[in-house]
């Protein structure tokens, strides 16, 4: 099968869990600035039982909010699926506050490490930059770690702009 960007569903649940575990394992619970860690440690272990993941698909389906120090923005999440597989995450920012302008971007995304390698992040980036663009987001900021190569390779192979380098991040736009 090819996968698919699809809304959080619970049809995954248990590969889901197993690729919780595999970014516990990374330590991706204890990153204070990521999303996926947030959820790591706000629903780690609540997540494990039916109700409790159906709540989660609830929370961070449809348009949910990003909680921001410098402000709430809402957020599109999708999860990268391959049949009853899930492989990754990806979210949109649809507005930038000066953070996310400066650091953050519009995007972020994470692709299970036992997944990694066999460019599902470059496919799930150019699957969601439609999405973005009908948003009215134009362009697009990504933004990654300057030692981050991989997310490096998967921007430029998108069509990444180089804009510069602020505080360790390399910040790259991406027209529709
Ligand atoms: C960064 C990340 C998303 C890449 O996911 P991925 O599915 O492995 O990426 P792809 O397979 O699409 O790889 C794209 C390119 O980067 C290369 N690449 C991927 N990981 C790499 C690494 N660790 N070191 C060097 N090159 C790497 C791939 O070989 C590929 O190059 P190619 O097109 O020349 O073959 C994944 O490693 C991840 O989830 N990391 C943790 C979270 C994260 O860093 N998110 C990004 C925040 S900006």
């Amino acid at each position: 099968m090819t996968p698919l960007l699809s809304a959080p569903t619970i049809r995954v649940h248990a590969s889901f869990l197993a690729a919780m575990a595999e970014f516990r394992a990374e330590g991706v619970h204890r990153s204070p600035h990521s999303g996926l860690g947030r959820d790591l440690r706000t629903w780690h272990p609540r997540w494990q039982s039916a109700e409790g993941f159906a709540a989660y698909v609830r929370q961070v389906g449809g348009v949910a909010t990003d909680e921001r120090p410098d402000g709430p923005v809402p957020m599109t999440t999708f999860w990268w699926v391959d049949g009853t597989e899930y492989l990754g995450r990806i979210t949109v920012r649809h507005r930038l506050t000066p953070s996310l302008r400066e650091f953050g971007g519009h995007i972020g995304y994470a692709v299970r490490p036992t997944a990694r390698r066999r460019g599902h992040a470059t496919a799930m980036l150019r699957a969601v930059l439609p999405y973005a663009h009908r948003l009215g987001i134009e362009p697009v900021l990504v933004t990654c770690d300057e030692t981050n190569t991989g997310s490096r390779r998967v921007i430029e192979e998108c069509g990444g702009v180089f804009e510069d380098r602020r505080a360790e991040k390399l910040r790259y736009w991406i027209s529709a």
